[in-house]
């Protein structure tokens, strides 16, 4: 395999064997071609893309890099939810525990944040103790006792992803079909589910914001699923504005926590039920999604949902007192709050910007050796329609100092835009897909 050969075929628009794929990713996740190679080759796939041949041997050389779990023993379904990456996106922390609430094995394997967009990984590991890096032996015995594991990907678990997943962020090519579809499915292959649910964000704040590249993206996806005998069904969900309130890594456990206590916004609550009625249903508990709501509500206002949260956190090391105390969470010095500049209605609260304006105060990284401070970022009081008046607050501001409380107003004056016409939201869930094909959602 002679590496600039491969390259310049790329750039040049040529396909790569399936088997050069291979060779070459395996060969990269072994350390034995350099980072400078692979990143010129993500550019020319970022430039010409992969054909369905080309990003099924690059899944399944990524899933061949590492080990999988094995939970054939579990008698339990099992059942994941991966959302392709979004601002405010904690739908991962409420629905984990809650589905694992109702029977159903949930292995969830997480990112750190990418982009302008916030991690799950980085989510929990503000919790005081809380560990993610389990081993596959750890993550095994603590689905079989508890179910339900919130890991990182290690080194064992489809470490080209890993790798290729990094290095895609620091060098501008996340924003690429195949290479999403294929860094997702592996990882998602590679937990040995009975079914998937993805959340494909659509809009502004989604990598990839139209909506034929969402559609292609869950068809590819689908695709990659069926090949491995894994039923997936995609929702397609708005992220032309934040999700829920808070953006911000202990501000968003603080309110994944609220919704599993019966509270916490409108937005994130609907969009955690319909993504949870879909695994439900997947899992074989509840044959409609009329019935998977009233057992997910049901899980949530009798606690049932909230305590198994408490076993998660308990097993992974965590300080379960954060659940009844949110003091307990890391808590940013420097607050302020953030006005309306005039009266008028919002027209767009844009979640690039905020996710980047989360980024300044800290709590994101711009390369992957950046250490995140979990205390930051915002919570946002208005929405996209929102009537306001001058003067009133539309965030709080969380902030290690003074000067980084302006940094992050300056990001939320990009953010937010205030107008005198209605404004057009995404509708929050629009498009179901599935291996049958698409539906739009009333
Ligand atoms: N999430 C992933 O796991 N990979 C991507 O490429 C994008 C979002």
């Amino acid at each position: 395999m002679i590496v600039p050969r491969l390259i310049e075929r790329k750039r040049d628009g040529h396909p790569l064997e399936p088997a050069e794929l291979r060779e070459l990713v395996l060969a990269y996740s072994d350390g034995r071609v350099p980072d400078y190679q692979i990143a010129a080759l993500l550019m020319a796939i970022y430039f010409r893309g992969l054909d369905r041949g080309e990003m099924n041997a690059l899944a399944n050389a990524m899933l061949d890099s590492g080990k999988r779990l094995d939970l054939s023993r579990l008698a339990l379904p099992r059942v994941d939810k991966h959302s392709t990456g979004g601002v405010g996106d904690k739908v991962s922390i409420i629905l984990a525990p809650l589905i694992a609430s109702l029977g159903v094995a949930v292995p969830m394997m997480s990112g750190r944040g990418l982009g302008h967009t916030g991690g799950t990984v980085d989510k929990l590991e503000s919790i005081p103790g809380f560990r993610t890096a389990l081993t596959i032996p750890e993550a095994e015995q603590q689905l079989s006792k508890i179910g339900c594991a919130m890991l990182s990907q290690t080194k064992e678990i489809v470490p080209a992803d890993r790798k290729l997943y990094a290095l895609r962020d620091a060098t501008g090519t996340v924003e690429v079909i195949p290479l999403i579809a294929s860094s997702i499915m592996s990882k998602k292959i590679a937990e040995s589910l009975t079914g998937l649910v993805l959340d494909i964000k659509r809009g502004s704040g989604a990598f990839l914001p139209k909506l034929d590249d969402e559609l292609a993206l869950a068809g590819a996806m689908i695709d990659l699923g069926m090949q491995h005998e894994l039923p997936v069904v995609a929702l397609l969900t708005a992220m032309d504005r934040p999700l829920g309130w808070a953006c911000g890594n202990a501000l968003e456990i603080a309110e994944s926590i609220d919704v599993l206590m019966g509270a916490g916004p409108a937005d994130l609550l609907e969009v955690t039920l319909a993504l949870g009625a879909e695994m439900l249903q997947l899992a074989a508990v509840c044959s409609t999604a009329k019935a998977a709501r009233e057992i997910m509500s049901e899980a949530i206002a009798s606690g049932k949902a909230l305590r198994k949260l408490e076993e998660i956190i308990v097993a992974q090391g965590g300080d379960k007192r954060v659940l009844s105390d949110f003091t307990r969470l890391p808590q940013a010095p420097h607050r302020a709050s953030f006005p309306a500049a005039r009266d008028g209605i919002v027209q767009q609260v844009e979640p690039r910007a905020v996710g980047y304006g989360v980024i300044a105060l800290g709590g994101g990284r711009t390369n992957m050796e950046d250490k995140v401070d979990p205390s930051v970022g915002y919570v946002l009081t208005a929405k996209p329609g929102d009537r306001v008046t001058k003067g009133q607050p539309l965030a709080t501001i969380h902030a290690r100092t003074a000067a980084d409380l302006q940094a992050g107003a300056k990001a939320l004056a990009e953010a937010i835009t205030i107008g005198d016409g209605d404004a057009e939201p995404l509708p929050l869930v629009s498009h179901r897909i599935s291996a049958k094909g698409v539906e739009v959602i009333p």
